[in-house]
């Protein structure tokens, strides 16, 4: 019933979706070993819910979660297992506390927003070439260059080495796909290694000589005593992982939804005024990260039935930001839908910390490509959406833009 490998689940996961909402209780997925929530309030509830952690951390022996998640991602990869299985989106409590409120102090609101003009820099001269070739793949050629850079940017990589640094975050990711093989257990930790080896020296030039740059907040953090090394390292990877792929995927949904929807993309013309709400109505649409797990910490009773501790749950984000309880007409796209209180970033103690960052990538775009264009239409097939429970978006998205 519910095979989100599918090719049907790729094309439409909403029904499968409208399904599990009708069922009385949460739906077991042996795929992920997992209680699917899937309505709105559940999600919601959930995720705001401090008993239903991210990590085995606060209810295992420390030993014994060593021993689980080895199992779960084989041996022998220790850089990976150190810098990134137990970054801070992995962790729980007081840990994870510390780590998250330095993060949220290096990437402010006003730090975020002082980077606009840098942004549209960037966004303008990478659009102006595709203009004058009229005719790309939306995916590959835009979307794919932005987000990386510009994190990369913000933590004080030189400009020539964020493709590098685009690669290895998504060798270290690709890790955590369904049907992962040796090969990309070799990647991934390869890619960890050298990603680590190269940050130590820019982390060792930034304590010699600071800048305006996320890498230099981080290392007074360290110095100040709030973190180690180990954990700057990895808190450097996870913004890179985290942030990279899934603003690439919402770009590419959030383009296929306005040439869909020609009337909303001709109000988006007349009113750019309206851009900040159209961006939230892509995050709500085709929420690029839909599915994220939690454990139960102690035994507990969820809508009446009680479950043990240690059981897992998914917390179905694309599902119940297409819940009617919450948002009239939700399978229509709205680019004036007000209020729209989505979970693509999730709630509560994991709140994603990159939200302003990929909302602002989004808007830069969107208005350059607006200003600079008279017409945008899709040039190839109705794109295929990728196989996988845990992101949504394209494979591809063929456009054709004409220039103003
Ligand atoms: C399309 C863009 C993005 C989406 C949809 C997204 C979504 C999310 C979600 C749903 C979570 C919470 C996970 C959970 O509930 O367990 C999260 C956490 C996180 N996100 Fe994002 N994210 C995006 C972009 C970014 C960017 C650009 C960055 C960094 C620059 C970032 C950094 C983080 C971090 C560090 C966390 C962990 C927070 C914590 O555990 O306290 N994200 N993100």
């Amino acid at each position: 019933m519910f095979e989100p490998q599918s090719t049907a689940f790729a094309k439409n996961p909403y029904s499968f979706y409208a399904d599990l909402r009708q069922l009385d209780e949460p739906h077991f997925y042996e795929g992920a070993n997992a209680y699917l929530l899937s309505r709105y309030i559940d999600v919601e509830r959930a995720a705001r819910n401090p008993k239903l952690v991210r990590s085995l951390e606060p209810f295992m022996d420390p030993e014994l979660v060593k021993a689980e998640q080895r199992a779960r991602n084989w041996h022998d990869m220790p850089n990976h297992e150190r810098f990134v299985q137990f970054s801070l989106l992995e962790r729980d409590d007081d840990t994870h506390f510390r780590l998250r409120v330095i993060v949220l102090r290096a990437l402010s609101r006003r730090f975020v927003e002082q980077q606009r003009s840098m942004i549209e820099a960037y966004v303008d001269q990478l659009l102006d070439k595709l203009l004058q070739l009229r005719e790309f793949d939306f995916v590959a050629d835009l979307a794919s260059h932005v987000p990386g850079h510009i994190i990369g940017h913000l933590l004080g990589v030189p400009d020539e080495d964020c493709p590098q640094l685009r690669i290895w975050s998504e060798n270290i990711v690709q890790f955590f796909d369904v049907g992962r093989t040796e090969e990309h257990k070799q990647l991934a930790e390869s890619a960890t290694t050298e990603f680590y080896l190269y940050l130590s020296e820019l982390i060792s030039d930034r304590r010699k000589k600071p800048k305006e740059d996320l890498i230099s907040s981080l290392v007074a953090a360290q110095d100040a005593g709030e973190m180690n090394e180990a954990e700057l390292i990895s808190t450097c990877m996870l913004i890179l992982a985290a942030g990279h792929g899934s603003t690439i995927d919402v770009l590419g949904s959030g383009m296929h939804a306005l040439i869909s929807h020609p009337d909303q993309l001709a109000l988006l013309r007349r009113s750019p005024g309206h851009i900040q709400m159209a961006v939230q109505e892509m995050f709500r649409f085709d929420s690029p990260l839909p599915f994220f797990h939690r454990y139960a910490s102690e035994e507990l009773v969820f809508n009446g039935r009680s479950y043990p501790r240690g059981a897992k749950f998914g917390l179905l984000y694309g599902s119940a930001n297409r819940d009617p309880d919450q948002f009239p007409n939700p399978d229509t796209f709205d680019v004036t839908r007000d209020p729209n209180r989505h979970v693509a970033f999730g709630r509560g103690a994991h709140l994603c910390l990159g939200n302003h960052l990929s909302r602002l990538d989004m808007e830069v775009i969107f208005l350059s490509i607006l200003r600079n264009t008279k017409h945008i239409q899709l040039s190839g097939p109705e794109p295929t959406y990728k196989r996988s429970l845990s992101v949504r978006g394209p494979e591809s998205l063929r456009v054709l833009l004409t220039p103003r």
